[in-house]
C-alpha cells in the first residue's frame, strides 16, 4: 500500500485547526501525532487534550506515536482522545507483548516502533500480533533531521520477516522523508510514509502530500 501520514509536529500551532483542515482536504491517509515526554526523548511536544482537539475536526484517522516512558499508563487515554493507531517504542516496553494486547483490547490498531539502533529481530516473536511496525529513520525527538541510510536495510529485513510469516503487518517509516527517500522506501516495501517538515515547509502542502502518494 502507499499511504501518507503528515506529522503535525511541523504544523503551525498558532493555526493548528487550519493545518488540520488542510490535511482533511488533502490525499493524506492519517494524521501523525508525535507525543514526546522530555524523558524518553529530549523534547516535549503535546499531549492528550491536543490529540482530542485534533480528533474533533480531523476527517483522517489519528496515528499516535508515543515517545514516552511507561506508555501502558496512557493507552486508554489516547484511545479515548481518538487514536485509531497507537505506536509504542520497543525501547520503553519491557513487557511489549502485554502492551500490544492492551492496545488491541481498545479495538484499535497496535504498532511498535524501533529506534535506529534497535534490530528488526526484536519483533520476531510478536510480528503476527502487530498491525503496523514503525521504523525510526532518525533518532526521535525532533523534526527536520537527516534520514539515516541504514533504514533501507531494516525495511528489507522487516519486509522479509512479514512475508515469511504471512503476516498483514504494515511498515511505516518516520524521519527525514522527502520525495527521493520516499520513492526508495516504497520500492523497499514501505506502506506508510510519515513526513513532517517536508510537507509543512513546502509551498503547497496539499500538492506535496499528493506527490508523496504517487512516487
Ligand atoms: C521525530 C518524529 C517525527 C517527526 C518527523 O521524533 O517522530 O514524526 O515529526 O519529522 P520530519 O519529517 O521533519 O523528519
Ligand atoms: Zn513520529
Amino acid at each position: 500500500m502507499r499511504y501518507v501520514a503528515p506529522s503535525i509536529l511541523a504544523a503551525n500551532f498558532n493555526k493548528l485547526g487550519l493545518d488540520i483542515e488542510m490535511i482533511n482536504q488533502s490525499a493524506a491517509d492519517f494524521v501523525h501525532c508525535d507525543i514526546m515526554d522530555g524523558v524518553f526523548v529530549p523534547n516535549i511536544s503535546f499531549g492528550i487534550p491536543i490529540v482530542q482537539a485534533v480528533n474533533e475536526i480531523s476527517k483522517k484517522p489519528l496515528d499516535v506515536h508515543l515517545m514516552i516512558v511507561n506508555p501502558e499508563k496512557y493507552i486508554e487515554d489516547f484511545y479515548r482522545a481518538g487514536a485509531s493507531v497507537i505506536t509504542v517504542h520497543s525501547e520503553t516496553c519491557p513487557h511489549l507483548h502485554r502492551v500490544i494486547q492492551q492496545i488491541k483490547s481498545c479495538g484499535i490498531k497496535a504498532s511498535v516502533c524501533l529506534n535506529p539502533h534497535s534490530p528488526v529481530s526484536l519483533l520476531e516473536d510478536v510480528i503476527e500480533e502487530l498491525d503496523m511496525v514503525l521504523l525510526m529513520s532518525v533518532n526521535p525527538g525532533f523534526g527536520g533531521q537527516k534520514f539515516i541510510e541504514n533504514t533501507y536495510r531494516k525495511v528489507a529485513q522487516l519486509k522479509e520477516m512479514i512475508l515469511q510469516r504471512n503476516s498483514q503487518t504494515l511498515i511505516e517509516v518516520d524521519g527525514g522523508v522527502n520525495f527521493e527517500v520516499g520513492k526508495k522506501l516504497y520500492e523497499f516495501g514501505v506502506d506508510i510514509l510519515v513526513a513532517g517538515s517536508f510537507v509543512f515547509n513546502s509551498e503547497n502542502p496539499i500538492e506535496t502530500i499528493a506527490k508523496l502518494k504517487q512516487l
